[in-house]
């Protein structure tokens, strides 16, 4: 009642490692017409960097300034490439060891600030479906549809193996659940920004879903919101 298109510019996709968020968030701005953002890509970037230069994680004020420096591109159009500095790191940022780190140099505020007004400047260039850790409660608070994906860790630690396991042979399931835990603390305890859904999101509970499954529910709470 009342509302139009204009609403549904920004639509934030949260929730913890595994939960289907990229692979979702993807399919529902294919269907909508809408171009994606991956904001862990940004964070997974930050990381790559500061491990490829040699900067130690714990130093807060140099990964803060290496992120403030940093040119990182999304490529919207066709496979979600990722470019830093000028460098494909695609593959690079889902690299385990960037998995492992990715949480430490993403609780520094001066990190977070500079890629949030990033993200912001994309959010303007059209409509979005933007998803991540704080975008409903932090990044886009105005953004219309906020939903917050989640799934036992268990079983997105068995997603996670099953993608993970193709490319590298040496990692357990104990290891990926192990690794997907700390990675959800570290998110959710963090000072700044953390990992949690809005109070005006809807949760979806994943587990047990097929994605088409998850797509289709999405998609129904849209136009559920739009009639
Ligand atoms: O795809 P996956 O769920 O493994 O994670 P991701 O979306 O690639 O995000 C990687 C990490 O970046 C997260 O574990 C967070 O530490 C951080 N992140 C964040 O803090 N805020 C966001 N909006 C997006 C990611």
């Amino acid at each position: 009642m009342g509302n139009n298109k204009d609403n549904y510019r920004q639509i934030a996709i949260d929730g913890p490692a595994g939960a289907g968020k990229s692979t979702i968030a993807r399919m529902i701005a294919e269907k909508l017409g809408f171009y994606y953002l991956d904001t862990g890509a940004m964070y997974r970037a930050v990381a790559y960097k500061a491990l490829a230069s040699g900067i130690s994680l714990h130093d807060e004020h140099r990964v803060a300034d290496l992120a403030r420096h940093l040119t990182i591109q999304l490529d919207h159009s066709n496979k979600q490439s990722v470019f830093c500095d000028g460098e494909d790191i695609t593959a690079k940022i889902r690299d385990v060891q960037v998995s492992r780190a990715v949480s430490t140099v993403a609780s520094y505020p001066g990190v977070r600030e500079r890629l949030v007004e990033l993200q912001r400047l994309e959010a303007q260039k059209g409509n979005v479906v933007m998803d991540g850790r704080d975008i409903g409660t932090h990044v886009l608070p105005g953004a219309k549809i906020k939903i917050f994906l989640t799934a036992s860790p268990e079983e997105r630690a068995h997603r996670r193996y099953q993608e993970i396991s193709k490319t590298n042979h040496d990692i357990s399931f104990e290891q990926v659940l192990a690794d997907l835990e700390k990675r959800d603390a570290l998110d959710s305890q963090r000072q700044y920004a953390p990992l949690k859904p809005a109070e005006d999101a809807i949760i979806v509970d994943t587990t047990g879903l097929t994605i088409e499954g998850v797509v289709t529910k999405i998609i129904e709470i849209i136009r559920g919101d739009r009639s």
